[in-house]
C-alpha cells in the first residue's frame, strides 16, 4: 500500500513548469506558485497547485504544514566524482599559496583508489551523497576515472551502481601511469577491453578532453566507441585552455559539455544550435578551488544555451558536495540571477542527464522535493554558507 501525504502552505514553490495553472506568468521557466500544496502519492507527485484548491485533507494518509517555507524541486547534481579514496588537502594548500591546478594531480588519487576495497569505495560514496541529500540534493550522477585499469574502472562503476543509475565511465580521465609513454595504447585499452568490462554498468561515456590529457581526435575515438556500445557522451571539455571538447561534445549529439570556462564565440554559437541537447554544465566548485576565472553563464544565457550547475564534486579540484554553494557562486560570480541559478541546479541537471522525471515538481514526476527554512528560493544566493534545508522527500519519502 502506498502512503499519500498533502503538504500545504508552502509559500513559495519553484515549479519548473510554467504551464501549470496559478503559476506566476513573470517568473518565467521556474513556474513559481505562492501559497501552493502539493500531494506525493507513493514515490510521485500526484497533484500541485494553488493550495486553495487542493484536495481535502481527510482524502490523504498524512498532512504535513510547510508554515509558509519555500520549496523547489530536489537538486540534480549532473557531475561528480564519487568513487575515490584519499584526500589532497596539502595540493589545496600549496594551490593557495600559488601553484597552478593540473591534471597531475589526479595521479595522486588514483593511487588511493586503487588500493582501496571495494567497501571502502562504497562507503565514500554513500557517505558523500548522504551528505549532499542534506543539503537538497535527490539525484546525483557519478563517475569512474579513478582506476585506470579494467579492473579498477569496472569495480568502480560497479560501486557506483550501488547508488546511483546515472553512473558515466570515465576510463579516459588521464592516460594511465602504466601508459606515460604509450597514450595510444591506452587509448586502445579504454576504447576496448576496458569498454567491455565498463559498458554494462554505465549510463554514459566521458573524456577529460584538455592539454596533459586527451586531445579532439582521442576523444573522438573514445566518445564513439562509447556510443558503438549504447552509451550516451558527456565531455569534460573546456576546463582549463580553449580546445575543441565542446564543439566534438555537439557533434556527437552529447548530452553536456562540461566545465565551459573557456569558449570561443564559436563554442557558444555551437551549444546554442543544438537547441538545447547538449547542455552546458558550469562547475564553479572548480574555479572556486582552483583559483580560476569563473565561467561566464550570463554569456551563454544570453546566447540561448540551456545551462546547468553541478559540484564536479572530486578530491582534486571541487571539494564540495553543496549544490546551495553553487548556486551562490553562480549568482555572485557568473552573471547568473537567483532565479536562473535555481533553475540550472534544478531543472537544468535534469535536462544534462535527459531525465523529465526529475528537476521538476509536476503530477507524474518523482516526489524529490526541497523544503527551505526560508522564505524564498532567492535565500540560496542571498544566504550563501547558511544551511538552510528544513525538509527533503526523495522519492516521496521524507528523507532528512
Ligand atoms: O572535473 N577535470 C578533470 N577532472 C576533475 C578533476 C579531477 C581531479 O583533480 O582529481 C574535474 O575537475
Ligand atoms: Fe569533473
Amino acid at each position: 500500500m502506498t502512503a499519500s501525504t498533502l503538504i500545504t502552505h508552502i509559500g513559495s514553490l519553484v515549479t519548473n513548469d510554467p504551464n501549470l495553472p496559478g503559476a506566476d506568468p513573470a517568473s518565467g521557466p521556474l513556474g513559481l506558485l505562492r501559497d501552493a500544496a502539493v500531494v506525493v502519492d507513493g514515490d510521485r507527485v500526484a497533484w500541485v497547485g494553488p493550495a486553495a484548491g487542493a484536495p481535502a485533507a481527510d482524502g490523504v494518509d498524512d498532512v504535513f504544514d510547510a508554515e509558509g517555507r519555500a520549496m523547489l524541486p530536489g537538486f540534480v547534481d549532473s557531475h561528480s566524482h564519487l568513487v575515490f579514496a584519499g584526500d589532497r588537502t596539502a595540493e589545496f594548500a600549496a594551490r593557495m599559496s600559488g601553484r597552478p591546478y593540473t591534471a597531475g594531480g589526479i595521479r595522486t588519487t588514483v593511487a588511493a583508489t586503487r588500493a582501496a576495497s571495494d567497501a571502502e569505495l562504497s562507503a565514500t560514496v554513500g557517505r558523500f551523497l548522504a551528505e549532499a541529500l542534506r543539503q537538497g540534493t535527490t539525484t546525483v550522477e557519478t563517475k569512474s576515472g579513478y582506476g585506470l585499469t579494467t579492473h579498477d574502472e569496472a569495480r568502480a562503476l560497479r560501486v557506483a551502481r550501488e547508488h546511483t543509475d546515472e553512473t558515466t565511465y570515465l576510463g579516459a580521465h588521464i592516460v594511465a601511469p602504466e601508459f606515460a609513454d604509450d597514450p595510444a595504447g591506452y587509448v586502445a585499452l579504454v576504447t576496448g577491453e576496458m569498454l567491455d568490462a565498463c559498458a554494462p554498468h554505465a549510463r554514459w561515456v566521458d573524456v577529460f578532453c584538455e592539454r596533459g590529457a586527451f586531445d579532439g581526435d582521442q576523444a573522438r575515438a573514445i566518445l564513439t566507441a562509447g556510443q558503438a556500445r549504447g552509451l550516451t557522451p558527456r565531455v569534460h571539455a573546456n576546463q582549463l585552455t580553449h580546445g575543441p571538447g565542446v564543439q566534438l561534445a555537439v557533434e556527437l549529439g552529447a548530452a553536456s559539455a562540461d566545465h565551459c570556462t573557456h569558449l570561443t564565440g564559436q563554442d557558444v554559437d555551437a551549444l546554442a544550435g543544438s537547441d538545447g541537447a547538449t547542455v552546458a554544465t558550469l562547475l564553479p566548485g572548480a574555479e572556486f578551488s582552483t583559483r580560476a576565472v569563473y565561467p561566464d553563464a550570463r554569456r551563454l544565457l544570453d546566447a540561448g544555451v540551456t545551462v546547468a550547475l553541478s559540484t564536479d564534486c572530486n578530491p582534486g579540484s571541487s571539494f564540495t558536495s553543496s549544490m546551495p554553494f553553487c548556486v551562490a557562486v553562480a549568482v555572485r560570480d557568473m552573471g547568473m540571477t537567483p532565479d536562473e541559478a535555481v533553475h540550472a541546479a534544478t531543472y537544468g541537471g535534469a535536462r544534462a542527464l535527459r531525465r523529465t522525471d526529475v528537476g521538476v515538481v509536476s503530477p507524474g514526476a518523482r516526489a524529490d522535493l526541497l523544503l527551505l527554512d526560508a522564505p524564498s528560493h532567492v535565500h540560496l544566493a542571498y544566504r550563501p554558507g547558511v544551511p538552510l534545508t528544513s525538509a527533503v522527500w526523495r522519492a516521496g519519502q521524507l528523507a532528512h
